[in-house]
């Protein structure tokens, strides 16, 4: 009951520090999960319009809360969600299933490229490799890094989008602008619902796909 209560109350709840951790009831360094403050998901649902029939990608399913709010409304073949920590994705996986609801949740970072999610393993030879999923269409990339000689490292990519080239030019892009940090990115949402990100000022606006060169 007591759980009940500050799940609707209207405050964000940090649900994980400093990536996991952080043991014990006192303060971590770093919020790294948390459960957003419902009048804020609301608002951000209102601007999204999600209608009947909508598809949604959610980035960062946190306890799966949203995730479990948009199935209800869309039916939880409607959403994705997207969690870059694995044992927040499978927490939150449990909790979602604990309440009727399936939602794809997929473990990666969701913001790397538009439309892609990203996860990292080893090889069965022991190579670090990175596997790159179009989340629309059946485009994937894998690299196989050598870490001895980065020079020797090898990319094979498949399917509609070049997710690879596509990578590159984000880094590219980000590289040529100083390597900004998240903070100092930010986005406008107007009134009938656009939503511009930008770079240091508003006007600077950060396009939704880089060319490919
Ligand atoms: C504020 S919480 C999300 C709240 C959640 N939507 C809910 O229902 O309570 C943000 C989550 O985003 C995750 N996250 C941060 N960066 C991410 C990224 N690049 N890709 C995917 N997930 C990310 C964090 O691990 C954290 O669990």
């Amino acid at each position: 009951m007591e759980w009940q209560r500050w799940a609707d109350t209207n405050v964000p709840i940090v649900t994980q520090w400093d990536d996991g951790h952080h043991t014990g009831l006192a303060h971590g360094e770093l919020a790294t999960s948390s459960s957003s403050m419902p009048s804020a998901v609301f608002a951000m649902f209102r601007d999204l319009s999600v209608v009947e029939g909508a598809r949604v990608l959610e980035i960062g399913t946190g306890t799966g809360w949203c995730a479990g709010l948009l199935s209800a409304r869309l039916g939880d073949r409607n959403v994705v969600s997207v969690e870059v920590d694995e044992t927040v994705a499978e927490t939150a996986r449990k909790a979602l299933a604990a309440a009727g609801w399936h939602p794809e949740v997929v473990t990666g970072d969701g913001l790397l490229i538009p439309g892609c999610v990203y996860t990292y393993g080893r090889s069965p030879r022991g190579k670090q490799t990175m596997w790159l999923f179009g989340l629309t269409d059946l485009s994937w990339a894998v690299a196989f890094f050598n870490e001895d000689d980065p020079a020797r490292s090898n990319v094979y990519q498949g399917g509609p989008r070049s997710l690879w080239d596509e990578l590159e030019a984000a880094h590219r892009w980000w590289s040529e602008r100083g390597r900004p940090g998240h903070e100092e990115f930010g986005l406008t949402v107007t009134a009938d619902g656009r939503q511009e990100i930008w770079l240091r000022e508003p006007s600077t606006l950060v396009p939704r796909a880089v060319p490919v060169r």
